[in-house]
């Protein structure tokens, strides 16, 4: 097992929805992360999500951020695949794929078939347990959860997640890759919604529970929020950032974990995603995109 990074490092990630495309972003825009090998569900799929990053790297030359160049490099950077034995040789895979433990577990199965023991297997899950998805693994002491936040460019935090077998030197060789890729990392042992969404989805279903009462209009809750509380944006814009399936998904983690019915995801939010009114990914949420 590798105990610092070295120069060269070769990253693969398997998922390419929102956050596995803004992770690709900060992974070719780190200069220590020389190859990137990115699995997504088919070629086709990951094909959209190259041109999405294409984009956002363009406006970032626009910008004048970085030179048009560099751009380029980044995306040499970048092989896709939608094959796991591509990952084989990969010093560190991050799995950022849907929110969903089914859906984590084949990812945790199908590498541990692929990888040596010695590779680090980090999730980005923003509440699902390290620890079960170690379980599936040859080496658990090796997971490690890298929660980044939406949008991953942008956000500067990852939190560290040490499941119940995550060795203190996969601890610390994550910590390190985190601030390699510019973050500012938090420790967290592992617990339902780790420390923020644990704070920030039970509010966001607060505020869905204020528009259902038709205490307030979304327009109004929002504004409540970011002149009030000075949040960047206000809870149900966030909540379409996110994606109402993914705040969904970690209500109901932090509910059947916990048993504590202030957990309880607010029918609203159901009917949201039922609906397809998941936010920004489809054009449809609290507001209209
Ligand atoms: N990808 C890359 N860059 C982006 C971006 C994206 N998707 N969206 C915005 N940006 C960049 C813009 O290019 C801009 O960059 P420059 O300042 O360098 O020009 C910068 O972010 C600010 O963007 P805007 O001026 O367009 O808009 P803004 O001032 O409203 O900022 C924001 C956008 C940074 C997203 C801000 O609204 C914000 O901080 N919102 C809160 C985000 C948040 O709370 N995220 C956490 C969600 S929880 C989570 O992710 C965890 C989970 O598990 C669910």
């Amino acid at each position: 097992m590798m105990s610092s990074i070295n120069r060269g490092l070769k990253v693969a990630i398997v998922g390419a929805g929102t956050m596995g495309r803004g992770i690709v972003q900060v992974l070719a825009q780190t200069e220590d992360v020389t190859s990137i090998i990115w699995k997504g569900r088919s070629l086709k799929s990951i094909h959209s999500a190259f041109s999405d990053l294409e984009v956002q790297l363009g406006r970032l030359v626009a910008k004048k951020r970085i030179a048009a160049e560099e751009a380029s490099r980044f995306i040499r950077k970048i092989v896709a695949t939608e094959d796991y034995a591509d990952l084989t040789d990969a010093q560190c895979i991050i799995e950022a794929v849907s929110e969903n433990m089914d859906a984590k577990r084949d990812v945790f199965v199908s590498l541990a078939k692929v990888t040596s023991p010695d590779t680090i297997l980090a999730s980005n899950t923003s509440s699902l347990s390290i620890t079960e998805l170690a379980s599936l693994t040859a080496n658990p002491a090796n997971v490690v959860g890298l929660h980044f936040f939406n949008p991953a460019p942008v956000m500067k935090l990852t939190e560290v997640i040490a499941g119940l077998t995550t060795s203190q030197c996969t601890l610390n060789w994550a910590l390190d890759f985190a601030r390699k890729l510019g973050k500012d990392p938090v420790v967290v042992n592992e617990a339902p919604g780790f420390i923020v969404n644990r704070m920030l989805i039970p509010m966001i279903n607060e505020a869905i529970g204020i528009l259902a009462e038709s205490v307030a209009t979304a327009e109004e809750i929002d504004k409540a929020m970011t002149l009030g509380a000075n949040h960047p944006i206000g809870p149900l814009a966030l909540a379409d950032l996110i994606g109402n399936d993914v705040n969904l998904s970690i209500m109901e983690t932090l509910h059947s974990e916990t048993g504590d019915p202030k957990y309880r995801a607010h029918p609203l939010l159901r009917k949201m995603v039922r609906a397809n009114l998941l936010g920004r990914k489809t054009g449809f949420g609290f507001f209209k995109y």
